[in-house]
């Protein structure tokens, strides 16, 4: 019996990175998937992962959606109900960073990180929350990060924008937990995937590792084992909390 049969899942900049590895691992447990891309460029990925994951036998459908549009969100969403019939889980993953110390950063800067990464999980989970409250269930899991709860240097924009999905998640989980609608957060360590690339080698690298005790940086698809376990009834009993997912990262 797959953990997730016949339900459908929506995850958000899901062409590359953590999302793609979340799409993947529910739709192995046999989830449909309806998951967005923003930028022609990704395009052909998005074709291909709704290629890989059809052949896993379920339903998929990639949408092109900038998360940080609310109008977009609408739109995607309703067109979600319309072609899978209900939204079950939400994985809001969509995000980006512009590392810049606080003295050099700009207002534009600051902007793109708050909307892309916070306003888009607003502009989602308000959209989601109607299919699952007539369904009376839903699983909405979002993607913060370790910088949202212990800060980091040259990263305030981030780590305001990840810490804000906590205070988001928790909130949530109290206002629509009696409507029987779980809304949790993962707060990935250092995991591999194009947004770290930069910082993978050398001695940044090094430093970093020193403050794992786990010894070595995550990979995307231990996130989505985390995102699994918080989308499946495995976790039935358990909202508004933050699963660090991080290797013990202390920074
Ligand atoms: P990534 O850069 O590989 O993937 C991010 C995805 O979001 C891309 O596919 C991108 O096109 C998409 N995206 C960007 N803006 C968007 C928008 N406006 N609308 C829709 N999609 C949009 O990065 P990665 O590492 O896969 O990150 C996924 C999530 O995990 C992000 O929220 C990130 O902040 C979070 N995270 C990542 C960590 C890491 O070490 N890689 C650590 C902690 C959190």
């Amino acid at each position: 019996m797959q953990l997730l049969q016949n339900k459908v899942a929506i995850v958000t900049g899901a062409a590359r990175g953590i999302g793609a590895a979340i799409a993947l691992k529910l739709a192995e447990q046999g989830a449909h998937i309806a998951f967005t891309y923003v930028s022609d460029s990704s395009a052909e990925k998005a074709a291909a992962l709704e290629v890989q994951i059809q052949a896993l036998g379920v339903k998929a459908k990639a949408y092109k959606s900038n998360a940080a549009v609310f109008a977009e969100c609408e739109s995607f969403v309703a067109d979600v109900v319309k072609e899978f019939g209900t939204v079950d889980i939400c994985v809001n993953n969509a995000g980006i960073s512009k590392d810049n110390l606080l003295l050099r950063m700009t207002p534009e800067q600051w902007d793109d990180v708050m909307d892309i990464n916070l306003k888009s999980v607003f502009n989602m989970t308000k959209q989601v929350i109607r299919p699952m409250m007539k369904a009376k269930s839903g699983s909405i899991i979002n993607m913060s990060s370790i910088i949202g709860i212990r800060g980091n240097a040259g990263q305030s924009s981030y780590a305001a924008s990840k810490a804000g999905i906590i205070g988001f998640t928790k909130s949530v989980a109290l206002e629509l937990g009696s409507r029987n609608i779980r809304c949790n957060a993962i707060a990935p360590g250092f995991i591999e995937t194009d947004m770290t690339h930069y910082l993978q080698e050398g001695d940044a690298a090094n430093e970093f590792l020193k403050k794992i005790p786990l010894g070595r940086f995550g990979k995307a698809e231990e996130i989505a084992n985390t995102t699994l376990f918080l989308a499946s009834d495995w976790s039935n009993y358990i909202t508004g909390q933050v699963i660090s997912a991080c290797g013990g990262l202390n920074i």
